[in-house]
């Protein structure tokens, strides 16, 4: 029996339908594709206009013909463009994933296509079936643990941090007055994107940085290159042990999504514990609930899950999460980026 609109109209639909659905099937091979891209610096090395598939090959080591096959990929899904004869160029999409563009996810991508992650992602379906997080089944350890025995991949990690903080950064720093505190804690604060630029824009304010000691290690070079190196302690540890002392503002920036409950609560309370009556407790993380970019949102969810064996949340889930580790949730700041700052006070 045929529709209304009659065979021609069915055909021509389904085939819209089957070609939609194929992108959506197709997405991992653009995600890998773009990690490419990223890995061999295409963007950047078109910084200065277009060059040749030849001069592209000779400066990353690639095959020509391959790498010709990549970028004309590429072209199809709007990175670059081709002027004739093999030569390519940034579009405006291309220009803002060189390295050094404000906000250039390109660190990110740089870690996505990372073969342990892929496979990680590839048991996606055990995680569904099971709930449980698919990175401790396919690696046999939690992925804290396995990228502190690899500092390669945790160099790759916390650059890829570093860059998706940068994206966010000016909105957060702009939608929160941090230059009331005295100091601020940056738990799990990667190598410091964040809380540079905290310092950065409020001389009065000190800072700590928190992190693994592997982490951290890796984060004077960012501080000093913001200038901020003299307001910044740099402290290694776990936060399952305890955090510094001496904070009038603890700051979680995308750590508690990273965890379960049980160990966001003990997060949480470690935090608790270091911290004055006075004190301020924020997190800024994506909310399910509010979400600018639920598409991200959603998937952030699933990655976490698959990852981490963390979770995205709710406003009221975290208010209850907050509240079991002994915090008040007292405001909900939008950023007019992808997260928002919650702000919690111990309570009474
Ligand atoms: C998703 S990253 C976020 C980093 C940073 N806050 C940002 O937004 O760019 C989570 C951070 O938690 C840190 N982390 C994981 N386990 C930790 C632990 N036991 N103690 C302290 N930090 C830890 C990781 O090293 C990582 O830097």
């Amino acid at each position: 029996m045929s529709s209304p609109g009659g065979e021609h109209g069915d055909s021509a639909s389904g085939t819209n339908r089957a070609r939609e659905l194929h992108r959506l099937v197709a997405g991992y091979q653009i995600s890998q594709a773009v990690h490419v891209a990223a890995t061999l610096r295409l963007s950047d090395l078109l910084a200065d206009g277009p060059r040749s598939v030849a001069e592209l090959a000779e400066a990353t080591g690639a095959d020509a013909r391959s790498l010709n096959r990549l970028i004309r990929a590429l072209a199809e899904v709007g990175l670059y463009v081709s002027d004739g004869d093999e030569r390519f160029a940034n579009t405006e999409l291309g220009d803002a994933f060189r390295t050094d563009a404000p906000r250039s996810v390109a660190g990110w991508a740089r870690f996505v296509g990372r073969p342990y992650h892929w496979q990680t992602y590839a048991s996606l379906e055990h995680s569904i079936r099971t709930g449980e997080n698919a990175f401790a089944a396919v690696h046999g350890e939690s992925v804290w643990d396995y990228l502190a025995k690899h500092p390669a991949e945790q160099k790759i990690f916390d650059e890829a941090m570093t860059a998706l903080s940068q994206v966010v950064t000016d909105e957060v720093v702009n939608a929160y007055d941090f230059g009331r505190f005295g100091t601020v804690v940056d738990v799990g604060g990667g190598r410091g994107m964040l809380l540079g630029a905290i310092l950065s824009r409020y001389s009065s304010v000190n800072g700590v940085l928190f992190d693994q000691p592997g982490v951290v290690a890796g984060a004077h070079e960012l501080l000093a290159a913001t200038g901020v190196s003299q307001r910044c302690r740099v402290v290694g540890g776990s936060f399952f042990d305890s955090v510094p002392d001496g904070g009038d503002a603890y700051l979680l920036k995308a750590v508690i999504h990273d965890w379960p409950d049980a160990e966001s609560v003990e997060i949480l309370r470690a935090c608790r514990r270091s911290m004055p009556t006075h004190g301020r407790l924020l997190l800024v993380e994506q909310l399910l609930d509010e979400s600018p970019d639920p598409v991200r949102t959603a998937f952030s969810d699933l990655t976490m899950l698959v990852v981490a064996g963390g979770q995205e949340r709710t406003t009221d889930e975290y208010r209850s999460l907050l509240a079991a580790a002994g915090f008040d949730l007292i405001g909900t700041v939008p950023t007019g980026s992808d997260v928002f700052v919650l702000e919690a006070a111990p309570a009474h």
